[in-house]
Protein backbone atom coordinates (compact mmCIF):
# COMPACT_ATOMS: atom_id res chain seq x y z
CA UNK A 1 0.00 0.00 0.00
CA UNK A 2 3.09 2.76 -1.07
CA UNK A 3 0.18 4.51 -3.17
CA UNK A 4 -1.51 5.61 -0.22
CA UNK A 5 -0.20 5.21 3.30
CA UNK A 6 -2.53 4.92 5.96
CA UNK A 7 -0.79 7.52 7.88
CA UNK A 8 -1.94 9.71 5.10
CA UNK A 9 -5.44 9.26 4.48
CA UNK A 10 -7.64 11.77 4.42
CA UNK A 11 -10.26 9.48 5.88
CA UNK A 12 -7.99 8.38 8.67
CA UNK A 13 -9.97 8.83 11.70
CA UNK A 14 -6.43 8.89 13.96
CA UNK A 15 -6.06 12.24 15.39
CA UNK A 16 -3.06 14.27 12.91
CA UNK A 17 -1.47 17.23 13.64
CA UNK A 18 -3.74 19.07 12.24
CA UNK A 19 -6.24 17.95 14.81
CA UNK A 20 -3.83 18.38 17.96
CA UNK A 21 -1.90 21.71 16.79
CA UNK A 22 -4.02 23.50 19.09
CA UNK A 23 -4.95 20.87 21.89
CA UNK A 24 -7.50 23.33 22.83
CA UNK A 25 -9.45 22.19 19.59
CA UNK A 26 -11.70 25.32 18.97
CA UNK A 27 -14.03 22.68 17.16
CA UNK A 28 -15.01 20.43 19.81
CA UNK A 29 -18.14 21.36 21.92
CA UNK A 30 -17.34 22.09 25.45
CA UNK A 31 -20.85 21.21 27.71
CA UNK A 32 -23.14 18.43 26.70
CA UNK A 33 -25.69 20.39 25.52
CA UNK A 34 -23.88 21.65 22.45
CA UNK A 35 -22.68 17.99 21.67
CA UNK A 36 -24.68 17.02 18.89
CA UNK A 37 -25.80 13.50 18.73
CA UNK A 38 -25.00 9.95 20.95
CA UNK A 39 -28.06 10.84 22.51
CA UNK A 40 -28.76 7.69 24.56
CA UNK A 41 -24.84 8.12 26.18
CA UNK A 42 -25.66 11.96 26.23
CA UNK A 43 -28.78 11.66 28.68
CA UNK A 44 -27.40 8.88 30.88
CA UNK A 45 -24.33 10.82 31.13
CA UNK A 46 -26.54 14.00 32.39
CA UNK A 47 -28.52 11.72 34.89
CA UNK A 48 -25.13 10.26 36.59
CA UNK A 49 -23.32 13.72 36.76
CA UNK A 50 -26.34 15.29 38.14
CA UNK A 51 -26.99 12.54 40.99
CA UNK A 52 -23.17 12.60 41.50
CA UNK A 53 -23.18 16.66 42.34
CA UNK A 54 -26.59 16.40 44.20
CA UNK A 55 -24.96 13.68 46.14
CA UNK A 56 -21.87 15.97 47.07
CA UNK A 57 -20.12 13.11 45.30
CA UNK A 58 -17.80 12.51 41.96
CA UNK A 59 -18.14 10.63 39.54
CA UNK A 60 -17.84 6.34 39.24
CA UNK A 61 -15.41 5.63 36.60
CA UNK A 62 -16.46 5.55 32.92
CA UNK A 63 -15.44 2.94 29.92
CA UNK A 64 -16.70 4.97 26.36
CA UNK A 65 -16.09 2.15 23.91
CA UNK A 66 -16.58 2.45 19.87
CA UNK A 67 -14.85 3.18 16.62
CA UNK A 68 -12.20 6.37 16.45
CA UNK A 69 -12.98 9.36 15.49
CA UNK A 70 -16.67 9.59 17.38
CA UNK A 71 -15.58 12.33 20.42
CA UNK A 72 -14.08 9.91 22.88
CA UNK A 73 -11.75 12.45 24.30
CA UNK A 74 -13.97 15.63 23.66
CA UNK A 75 -16.49 13.50 26.28
CA UNK A 76 -14.33 13.01 28.65
CA UNK A 77 -12.95 16.74 28.76
CA UNK A 78 -17.25 17.49 28.43
CA UNK A 79 -17.17 15.19 32.06
CA UNK A 80 -14.65 16.84 33.93
CA UNK A 81 -16.25 20.23 33.18
CA UNK A 82 -19.70 19.48 33.94
CA UNK A 83 -17.91 17.77 37.16
CA UNK A 84 -16.25 21.28 37.25
CA UNK A 85 -13.00 19.06 38.18
CA UNK A 86 -9.60 19.29 35.97
CA UNK A 87 -8.87 16.54 33.61
CA UNK A 88 -5.48 14.90 33.01
CA UNK A 89 -4.75 12.99 29.59
CA UNK A 90 -2.82 9.93 28.99
CA UNK A 91 -2.79 7.11 26.40
CA UNK A 92 -2.46 3.41 27.14
CA UNK A 93 0.89 2.97 25.57
CA UNK A 94 1.88 6.27 27.16
CA UNK A 95 2.37 4.61 30.51
CA UNK A 96 5.44 2.23 30.24
CA UNK A 97 5.88 1.63 33.83
CA UNK A 98 3.88 0.83 37.16
CA UNK A 99 6.30 3.75 38.32
CA UNK A 100 4.32 5.95 35.24
CA UNK A 101 1.31 5.55 36.54
CA UNK A 102 1.82 6.10 39.68
CA UNK A 103 3.13 9.55 39.12
CA UNK A 104 0.16 10.37 37.67
CA UNK A 105 -2.36 9.24 40.15
CA UNK A 106 -0.55 10.58 43.15
CA UNK A 107 -0.60 14.15 40.91
CA UNK A 108 -4.07 14.26 40.52
CA UNK A 109 -6.68 16.31 42.94
CA UNK A 110 -9.91 15.27 44.41
CA UNK A 111 -12.20 14.95 41.95
CA UNK A 112 -10.05 14.73 38.99
CA UNK A 113 -10.36 13.13 36.07
CA UNK A 114 -7.61 10.75 34.47
CA UNK A 115 -8.54 10.62 30.86
CA UNK A 116 -6.61 7.14 29.60
CA UNK A 117 -6.95 6.96 25.81
CA UNK A 118 -6.21 2.89 24.10
CA UNK A 119 -6.90 1.96 27.76
CA UNK A 120 -6.83 -1.96 26.18
CA UNK A 121 -2.94 -1.45 25.42
CA UNK A 122 -2.18 -0.40 28.80
CA UNK A 123 0.69 -3.93 29.86
CA UNK A 124 -0.30 -6.36 32.33
CA UNK A 125 2.17 -4.64 34.99
CA UNK A 126 0.47 -0.81 34.74
CA UNK A 127 -3.38 -2.97 34.93
CA UNK A 128 -2.25 -4.34 38.18
CA UNK A 129 -1.76 -0.96 39.79
CA UNK A 130 -4.47 0.24 38.18
CA UNK A 131 -7.15 -1.79 38.89
CA UNK A 132 -6.70 -1.87 43.00
CA UNK A 133 -6.09 1.72 42.56
CA UNK A 134 -9.50 2.79 40.82
CA UNK A 135 -11.40 0.37 43.63
CA UNK A 136 -9.47 1.47 46.74
CA UNK A 137 -8.13 4.71 45.96
CA UNK A 138 -4.74 4.05 47.10
CA UNK A 139 -1.27 2.40 45.90
CA UNK A 140 1.16 -0.27 46.88
CA UNK A 141 4.58 0.67 45.69
CA UNK A 142 7.43 -1.78 46.10
CA UNK A 143 10.99 0.20 46.08
CA UNK A 144 14.39 -1.75 45.59
CA UNK A 145 15.11 -5.38 45.75
CA UNK A 146 15.70 -8.23 47.93
CA UNK A 147 17.10 -6.82 51.84
CA UNK A 148 16.63 -3.28 50.67
CA UNK A 149 12.52 -3.91 49.45
CA UNK A 150 10.02 -1.71 50.40
CA UNK A 151 6.71 -1.29 50.41
CA UNK A 152 4.56 1.99 50.80
CA UNK A 153 1.41 2.30 51.23
CA UNK A 154 0.05 5.55 49.59
CA UNK A 155 -3.39 6.95 49.33
CA UNK A 156 -4.49 8.73 46.47
CA UNK A 157 -7.35 11.61 46.11
CA UNK A 158 -10.58 10.40 44.69
CA UNK A 159 -10.67 10.34 41.25
CA UNK A 160 -12.37 9.22 38.35
CA UNK A 161 -11.16 7.32 35.68
CA UNK A 162 -12.23 7.85 32.22
CA UNK A 163 -10.93 4.83 29.72
CA UNK A 164 -11.54 5.26 26.05
CA UNK A 165 -11.12 1.84 23.78
CA UNK A 166 -11.85 1.17 20.38
CA UNK A 167 -12.41 -2.50 21.52
CA UNK A 168 -13.93 -3.07 24.74
CA UNK A 169 -13.45 -7.02 24.38
CA UNK A 170 -10.10 -6.69 24.77
CA UNK A 171 -10.24 -5.14 28.55
CA UNK A 172 -9.27 -8.09 30.74
CA UNK A 173 -12.98 -8.73 32.82
CA UNK A 174 -11.25 -7.02 36.24
CA UNK A 175 -10.39 -4.09 34.63
CA UNK A 176 -13.77 -3.94 32.72
CA UNK A 177 -15.85 -4.69 35.76
CA UNK A 178 -14.08 -1.90 37.72
CA UNK A 179 -15.89 0.82 35.43
CA UNK A 180 -19.32 2.27 37.37
CA UNK A 181 -20.50 3.10 33.75
CA UNK A 182 -19.99 1.65 30.47
CA UNK A 183 -21.43 4.35 27.25
CA UNK A 184 -20.89 2.75 23.85
CA UNK A 185 -20.97 5.34 20.96
CA UNK A 186 -22.19 4.94 17.84
CA UNK A 187 -21.45 6.20 14.44
CA UNK A 188 -23.09 8.95 13.58
CA UNK A 189 -25.99 9.56 10.80
CA UNK A 190 -24.94 12.51 8.11
CA UNK A 191 -27.96 14.51 9.53
CA UNK A 192 -26.21 14.50 12.90
CA UNK A 193 -22.69 15.21 10.73
CA UNK A 194 -24.17 17.55 8.70
CA UNK A 195 -25.40 19.75 11.85
CA UNK A 196 -21.22 19.37 13.20
CA UNK A 197 -20.01 20.33 9.85
CA UNK A 198 -22.66 23.41 9.60
CA UNK A 199 -21.53 24.13 13.77
CA UNK A 200 -17.59 23.70 12.63
CA UNK A 201 -17.79 26.11 9.63
CA UNK A 202 -19.53 28.67 11.46
CA UNK A 203 -16.61 28.51 14.31
CA UNK A 204 -14.20 28.45 11.49
CA UNK A 205 -15.69 30.96 9.13
CA UNK A 206 -16.29 28.96 6.24
CA UNK A 207 -19.63 29.93 4.22
CA UNK A 208 -21.62 26.68 3.33
CA UNK A 209 -25.26 26.18 2.73
CA UNK A 210 -27.72 23.14 3.69
CA UNK A 211 -26.74 21.00 0.42
CA UNK A 212 -22.63 21.87 0.96
CA UNK A 213 -22.78 20.59 4.37
CA UNK A 214 -25.11 17.33 3.55
CA UNK A 215 -22.55 16.21 0.50
CA UNK A 216 -19.75 16.60 2.80
CA UNK A 217 -21.43 14.67 5.81
CA UNK A 218 -22.98 11.91 3.69
CA UNK A 219 -19.11 11.24 2.68
CA UNK A 220 -17.46 11.40 6.39
CA UNK A 221 -18.20 7.41 7.20
CA UNK A 222 -20.26 8.21 10.34
CA UNK A 223 -17.40 10.07 12.06
CA UNK A 224 -17.33 13.54 13.40
CA UNK A 225 -13.31 13.60 13.12
CA UNK A 226 -13.67 13.21 9.11
CA UNK A 227 -16.31 15.57 8.86
CA UNK A 228 -14.58 18.42 10.32
CA UNK A 229 -11.24 17.54 8.03
CA UNK A 230 -12.94 16.82 5.01
CA UNK A 231 -14.48 20.52 5.82
CA UNK A 232 -11.52 22.12 5.89
CA UNK A 233 -9.87 20.71 2.19
CA UNK A 234 -13.43 20.72 0.72
CA UNK A 235 -12.74 24.90 1.78
CA UNK A 236 -9.46 24.99 0.04
CA UNK A 237 -11.09 23.95 -3.20
CA UNK A 238 -14.18 26.62 -2.90
CA UNK A 239 -11.63 29.71 -2.32
CA UNK A 240 -9.26 28.21 -5.02
CA UNK A 241 -11.96 26.96 -7.84
CA UNK A 242 -15.05 29.27 -6.66
CA UNK A 243 -15.89 32.00 -4.31
CA UNK A 244 -15.15 30.49 -0.96
CA UNK A 245 -19.02 29.09 -0.56
CA UNK A 246 -19.10 25.75 -0.29
CA UNK A 247 -21.76 24.88 -2.42
CA UNK A 248 -22.86 20.88 -3.04
CA UNK A 249 -21.33 21.38 -6.18
CA UNK A 250 -18.10 22.55 -5.00
CA UNK A 251 -18.27 19.76 -2.26
CA UNK A 252 -19.24 17.01 -4.70
CA UNK A 253 -16.43 18.43 -7.20
CA UNK A 254 -13.63 18.43 -4.45
CA UNK A 255 -14.61 15.37 -2.77
CA UNK A 256 -14.40 13.18 -6.10
CA UNK A 257 -11.04 15.21 -6.33
CA UNK A 258 -10.18 13.44 -3.24
CA UNK A 259 -11.32 10.17 -4.78
CA UNK A 260 -13.77 9.71 -1.86
CA UNK A 261 -16.74 7.96 -3.44
CA UNK A 262 -20.54 9.54 -2.92
CA UNK A 263 -20.70 6.92 -0.09
CA UNK A 264 -17.35 7.91 1.72
CA UNK A 265 -15.35 5.28 0.27
CA UNK A 266 -12.23 6.02 -0.26
CA UNK A 267 -9.43 3.92 -2.73
CA UNK A 268 -8.59 1.53 0.61
CA UNK A 269 -11.74 1.10 1.57
CA UNK A 270 -13.11 -0.16 -2.31
CA UNK A 271 -9.39 -2.04 -2.79
CA UNK A 272 -10.38 -4.22 0.42
CA UNK A 273 -13.95 -4.93 -1.08
CA UNK A 274 -12.23 -6.19 -4.62
CA UNK A 275 -9.80 -8.14 -2.64
CA UNK A 276 -12.52 -10.29 -1.52
CA UNK A 277 -14.49 -10.64 -4.29
CA UNK A 278 -11.88 -11.25 -6.75
CA UNK A 279 -9.53 -13.52 -4.74
CA UNK A 280 -12.38 -14.93 -2.57
CA UNK A 281 -15.17 -14.86 -4.17
CA UNK A 282 -16.91 -12.95 -2.16
CA UNK A 283 -15.99 -14.71 1.06
CA UNK A 284 -16.05 -15.59 3.82
CA UNK A 285 -12.34 -15.00 4.15
CA UNK A 286 -10.43 -14.17 7.42
CA UNK A 287 -9.26 -11.79 8.79
CA UNK A 288 -5.82 -12.48 8.91
CA UNK A 289 -5.88 -13.89 6.05
CA UNK A 290 -7.21 -10.63 4.23
CA UNK A 291 -4.87 -8.32 6.38
CA UNK A 292 -2.15 -10.22 4.70
CA UNK A 293 -3.61 -9.95 1.00
CA UNK A 294 -3.82 -6.17 0.95
CA UNK A 295 -0.85 -5.38 3.05
CA UNK A 296 -2.91 -3.94 5.76
CA UNK A 297 -2.68 -4.34 9.74
CA UNK A 298 -5.94 -6.26 11.14
CA UNK A 299 -6.38 -3.80 13.58
CA UNK A 300 -6.97 -1.65 11.31
CA UNK A 301 -9.12 -3.35 9.28
CA UNK A 302 -10.97 -4.02 12.31
CA UNK A 303 -11.19 -0.97 13.77
CA UNK A 304 -11.14 1.34 10.97
CA UNK A 305 -12.40 0.23 8.10
CA UNK A 306 -15.22 -2.63 9.10
CA UNK A 307 -17.27 -0.22 11.55
CA UNK A 308 -18.40 1.75 8.23
CA UNK A 309 -18.69 -0.85 5.95
CA UNK A 310 -20.46 -2.95 8.60
CA UNK A 311 -22.82 -0.10 9.40
CA UNK A 312 -23.74 0.92 5.14
CA UNK A 313 -24.44 -3.18 4.83
CA UNK A 314 -21.53 -3.40 1.88
CA UNK A 315 -19.17 -6.44 4.79
CA UNK A 316 -20.76 -8.63 7.13
CA UNK A 317 -18.37 -10.71 9.88
CA UNK A 318 -19.30 -14.02 10.05
CA UNK A 319 -17.78 -17.36 12.10
CA UNK A 320 -16.34 -18.32 8.79
CA UNK A 321 -15.02 -14.94 7.81
CA UNK A 322 -15.60 -11.84 6.49
CA UNK A 323 -17.95 -11.55 3.43
CA UNK A 324 -19.13 -8.85 0.87
CA UNK A 325 -23.33 -8.06 -0.10
CA UNK A 326 -24.94 -7.69 -3.06
CA UNK A 327 -25.31 -3.82 -2.06
CA UNK A 328 -21.47 -3.68 -2.05
CA UNK A 329 -20.87 -5.37 -5.61
CA UNK A 330 -23.72 -3.25 -6.69
CA UNK A 331 -21.85 0.12 -5.65
CA UNK A 332 -18.64 -0.94 -7.08
CA UNK A 333 -19.87 -2.39 -10.16
CA UNK A 334 -18.60 -5.70 -9.95
CA UNK A 335 -20.69 -8.69 -10.54
CA UNK A 336 -21.63 -10.93 -7.48
CA UNK A 337 -20.11 -14.11 -6.90
CA UNK A 338 -21.35 -16.82 -7.45
CA UNK A 339 -20.04 -18.73 -4.09
CA UNK A 340 -22.05 -19.46 -1.70
CA UNK A 341 -22.28 -16.78 1.02
CA UNK A 342 -23.58 -17.99 4.25
CA UNK A 343 -26.83 -15.86 5.59
CA UNK A 344 -27.24 -14.56 1.72
CA UNK A 345 -29.52 -15.90 -0.83
CA UNK A 346 -27.40 -15.88 -3.95
CA UNK A 347 -29.12 -15.76 -7.56
CA UNK A 348 -27.11 -18.86 -8.37
N1 LIG B 1 -17.36 18.14 16.86
C1 LIG B 1 -16.91 16.89 16.89
N2 LIG B 1 -17.82 16.07 17.42
C2 LIG B 1 -18.87 16.82 17.75
C3 LIG B 1 -20.12 16.55 18.33
N3 LIG B 1 -20.49 15.31 18.66
N4 LIG B 1 -20.96 17.58 18.53
C4 LIG B 1 -20.59 18.79 18.17
N5 LIG B 1 -19.46 19.12 17.60
C5 LIG B 1 -18.58 18.15 17.40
Amino acid sequence: MDEMAFEDRILSSEEIAEDLVNSDNPLRPKTLDEYIGQEKVKQNLKVFIEAAKKRGEFLDHVLLYGPPGLGKTTLSQIIAREMNVNIRITSGPAIEKPGDLAALLTNLNMGDVLFIDEIHRISRAVEEVLYPSMEDFAIDIITGKGQMAASYHLPLPRFTLVGATTRAGQLTAPLRDRFGVVLRLELYSPEELSIIVTRSAKILGIPIDNDGSMEIASRSRGTPRIANRLLKRVRDFAEVMGDGTITAQIAKEALDRLEIDQLGLDANDRRMLEAIIKFYNGGPVGLETLAAAIGEESVTIEDVYEPYLMQIGFLSRTPRGRCVTHAACEHLGLPFPNGVVPGQATLF
